[in-house]
Order: C-alpha cells, then sequence, then structure tokens
C-alpha cells in the first residue's frame, strides 16, 4: 500500500498502553513493511524525556510485549530514528505550542499530503481537555489529514458518552473520529463477516427457524491485576459487555450488509442495537447476573480475593462478573436467546460465540442409538484456539448404528501458516488508511450504553449484596449456571 506520510501522536506515550499494544504494533507494521516511506512517532507524556530516552523506553515493551519477540537491531534502529518525544502537560495547554511546532516541521518535510494521527491512549477524564487544547491550537485539520483515536471507556453511561461525542463533534467531523475497541481487530473477529456473508450455506439457517440460542462467553484467568483503580469504578458490564461483546453480538446478529462499506456495516450493526429488548425490572431481576470473586488457588498459588486487590475499596460491590440473557426484536431473531456472560478470575481464558441450532423435527433413529445425541453447534472459537467448528452428528464407526457429535473443523493453525497479526497492529494500519469499518460510530456507542443503563441503574441503586460470590478459579456465581439452566440450556466450554 502507499500511504501518505504520517505522523503520529501518542498522548500517554510513556503509558502502558502504549508499552504493550501500540508501540509493538507500530514496530511490528513496520518490520511488516506497512508503515508509509515517511513517517514519524511523536509519544508525549507529562515527564522530561529525551527522544533517546523514550525510545529506550518503548524499546522495552516491545521487547516485553511484541508477539514477534524481541526487537532485531537493524530493523529497530530504522524504526526508532523516525520516535521523537515532546512532552506535553495538559494540565499546562502552552506545552501544545512545541508539540504544534514539531508536528509543523514534520509536515514541512513530509509535504502537503502528510496526515496527523493523535492517538490518546490516556485516562478517560483527559480526552475532553486533550481535544479542546487540540482545537485550541488549532491542529484539527480535515478529514483528509487528521484523525483522532479514543481509547475506551468511552464514557462511563449514556449521558457523559453523549458529552464526550458532543465535544469532539464540535471539533472534528465524525470521518476524523476512531472510536477503538480492539476485539473488532481481532482476526477472527473480522472473519466473523467473511463466513457469514462470504458463505451461501449459512444464510438460510441464520434465523430464529433454525438457531436455537446463542452464547457469548469471554471468561478470562486473570484478575484485575494492577488495574483496580480504573476497574473499580467501572467493573464488568461497563469493562466488556458494553463494548466488546455488544459489539460480538452486533456481529451475529446484523443483517446482509449491501456491501463492505465502513458506514452500511456500522448501520447494520446499530440497526441490532436498537432492536435489542430494553430491560424492564423483571428482566433485570430475572435475566441478569452479577458477581465478585473471593480468594482462591489458581495453579498450586493462592491468589487475592477482588476487595483485596491492589487499589480496590475493601468494601466495594463492583462486579467482576456479569451475565445477561438478550433478545433481538426483529423478524431474523424474535424469541431466540442470546446468553452472554464474561468475568474476571474464572476456571479458563477463552472467547467462545456458540451457535446452538434446533433438533431435528423428527427423530429418525430407535433409542439407543441417539445416546450421545447432541444439537448442532457452530462454534466460534475467537482466543486462544483459533479456530470454528461445526457439530454434527455422524456414525460411529463398527458393526452398530450408533451415533455421536464430531466436530468440523477449521483450525487456523493447521490451516495458515503465517502468525496472525495483533488487533492493534490491525486497527493502527486502519486509522492510517482512514477506514472506519471496524471503529464504533457514535450512534452505536450510545444505543449500546441506552440498552444497558437501566442494569447500570438497577446495580448501582442495589448495595446490600452478597459479594464476593464466587471463588477465583470458579465458573463464576452459580446463579449465572441458573439463568440458563432455567431455560433448559448450559454454557458451553471447549475442553
Ligand atoms: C479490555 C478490558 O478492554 O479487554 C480488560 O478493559 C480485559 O479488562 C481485556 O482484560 C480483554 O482483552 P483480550 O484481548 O485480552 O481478550
Amino acid at each position: 500500500q502507499c500511504l501518505n506520510p504520517t505522523v503520529f501522536v501518542i498522548f500517554g506515550g510513556t503509558g502502558d498502553l502504549n508499552m504493550r499494544k501500540l508501540a509493538p504494533a507500530l514496530y511490528n507494521l513496520y518490520s511488516d513493511g506497512y508503515m508509509p516511506k515517511d513517517y514519524a512517532i511523536i509519544g508525549t507524556a507529562r515527564s522530561k524525556l529525551t527522544d533517546v530516552q523514550f525510545r529506550n523506553t518503548i524499546m522495552e515493551g516491545v521487547n516485553s510485549f511484541s508477539r514477534a519477540g524481541k526487537v532485531k537491531k537493524e530493523k529497530w534502529d530504522g524504526f526508532a530514528e523516525n520516535v521523537y518525544y515532546n512532552p506535553v502537560d495538559v494540565s499546562a495547554p502552552e506545552t501544545f505550542q512545541d508539540l504544534k511546532t514539531s508536528i509543523e516541521k514534520l509536515k514541512k518535510k513530509f509535504g502537503p499530503k502528510t496526515q496527523v494521527i493523535y492517538y490518546l491512549a490516556v485516562a478517560p477524564n483527559l480526552f475532553p481537555l486533550i481535544a479542546e487544547c487540540i482545537a485550541k491550537y488549532d491542529l484539527a485539520g480535515n478529514e483528509e489529514n487528521c484523525r483522532i483515536v479514543i481509547e475506551k471507556p468511552f464514557g462511563r453511561d449514556l449521558e457523559t458518552a453523549r458529552e464526550l461525542n458532543k465535544l469532539l463533534t464540535g471539533i472534528f467531523t465524525e470521518k476524523q473520529i476512531y472510536r477503538i475497541d480492539h476485539y473488532l481487530g481481532k482476526e477472527t473477529v473480522q472473519n466473523i463477516m467473511a463466513f457469514r456473508f462470504a458463505n451461501s450455506f449459512l444464510e438460510p439457517l441464520w434465523n430464529r427457524t433454525y438457531i436455537d440460542h446463542v452464547q457469548i462467553s469471554v471468561t478470562e484467568q486473570l484478575g484485575v491485576g494492577d488495574r483496580g483503580g480504573y476497574y473499580d469504578g467501572a467493573g464488568a458490564l461497563r469493562d466488556m459487555i458494553q463494548n466488546h461483546i455488544l459489539q460480538l453480538l452486533c456481529l451475529i446478529g446484523m443483517e446482509t450488509p449491501i456491501n463492505f462499506d465502513a458506514d452500511e456495516i456500522r448501520n447494520k450493526k446499530v440497526d441490532v442495537l436498537k432492536a435489542m429488548r430494553p430491560f424492564g425490572p423483571d428482566d433485570i431481576r430475572m435475566s441478569t447476573v452479577r458477581g465478585q470473586y473471593s480468594k482462591g488457588w489458581v495453579e498450586g498459588k493462592e491468589v487475592p480475593g477482588y476487595r483485596s486487590e491492589k487499589d480496590v475499596a475493601p468494601e466495594s460491590n463492583t462486579e467482576t462478573f456479569a451475565a445477561a440473557k438478550f433478545f433481538v426484536d426483529n423478524w431474523r431473531w424474535q424469541g431466540i436467546p442470546f446468553y452472554v456472560r464474561t468475568g474476571k478470575r474464572l476456571f479458563q481464558t477463552s472467547s467462545l460465540i456458540t451457535i446452538q441450532f434446533k433438533d431435528v423435527p423428527h427423530q429418525v433413529f430407535p433409542a439407543g442409538v441417539t445416546e450421545h445425541w447432541q444439537q448442532n453447534r457452530l462454534i466460534i472459537s475467537i482466543q486462544p484456539e483459533m479456530s470454528i467448528r461445526l457439530q454434527v452428528q455422524a456414525k460411529r464407526p463398527g458393526l452398530d448404528m450408533v451415533l455421536n457429535p464430531v466436530d468440523m473443523v477449521f483450525d487456523y493453525k493447521g490451516t495458515y501458516s503465517a502468525e496472525a497479526p495483533e488487533a492493534y497492529e490491525t486497527l493502527l494500519l486502519d486509522v492510517m488508511i482512514a477506514d472506519q469499518t471496524q471503529f464504533m460510530r457514535a450512534d452505536q456507542v450510545e444505543s449500546a450504553w441506552e440498552l444497558l443503563m437501566p442494569v447500570i441503574n438497577a446495580w448501582e441503586s442495589k448495595t446490600s449484596l452478597s459479594f464476593p460470590n464466587y471463588p477465583a478459579d470458579s465458573w463464576g456465581p452459580e446463579d449465572a449456571e441458573a439463568l440458563i439452566a432455567r431455560d433448559g440450556f448450559h454454557w458451553f466450554t471447549l475442553p
């Protein structure tokens, strides 16, 4: 690809996100030949660092976190000579003047086609301040030459998300705003659209006539680690369901787009969110579950309960587990439950989407033949295994007629030799080529908040909870099992 010259400005340059994700992604893009011929990366933060110190800092990040392992000296030197550091303190807006001078110098050097990308890898309370400084110093450019990338969380409720959208769209046009949801950059997540819309056999089955229910399960073995300060004010519903999980649900639930245009795809996704059944008080009681982990043993080591984690209030009622049953009220999905669950300190790290099909309309085989019977399932495993499995019945070899379920498996490892890029590589490249398909539009973010607000409000108004209610290394609270068992199903897991 022939990309326009690009200046990447990373706010939060010395922060965790840049170390773990952005710098490794940019370096890997460079190593694989995807960076523009002319580019510069300017890290900004409050600390006073030289370019060389900053380059060394991010090299440590790349060495520790890149999928491709440690940097190769020659490549790194080529990459790092375009990396600069510019201290910026948002509480002293005049420091933006220096940044402006640096950007302008680079624009002059690279020519009139230069595009500037601001990446806000900072705490959300700084989003408005930085956006305002960008405006004040006349750095917001236009649709062709300037973009802004906003990390999650995008607001902490509907009202704050609306406020932030209002502020941003007062400075930038919607086409300049890239609200990132890193799940959308995952290889297996992007493949959902390919699988659904590039194959003809699925579409006739993809509806309430043939599908029994859908499960989306994103479970993590890790606890909150050192992110307690952020997480304690968020919780699992805001941290995972409002964004990643609802986006997965949209990909499963959306209608067929007429083409691959960013807005066409996002229109179809937002239609799903708008069709989702609002939660009334009874639904919240019957169809949602929250939980919090207590201490437990993981691989022979004792791990603390959530309330004893760093930067977490000792009496915290923040949920580290959330499950819910959703419905999409439209022709395709009427009456079909979408069960979702997510949580920390669970038994397995696994992101799975399971589509369970309805049973055969009439059983042809006698009892005995069907004792291992299992309705057909399509299992999209996002991580750590990257695969799509179709569970079908087959005759077990032998003289007797015995049926048992077997998996037809598309497994990335066995099919492709190339390593999948990291989500951030895909998404950063998309920003550079101005493709908004995998980014959240303002109405998507707001619709997702709108759907969840009744649950958030109800959960926050009830403070006497029997938390913690699940031990570390379990599958979460018993109520989550009951939520799905009441309808005659169970949470599907891969062995
Ligand atoms: C982040 C959440 O958005 O996604 C984290 O804030 C969570 O709490 C993470 O652990 C999960 O992402 P991944 O890519 O590891 O599945």
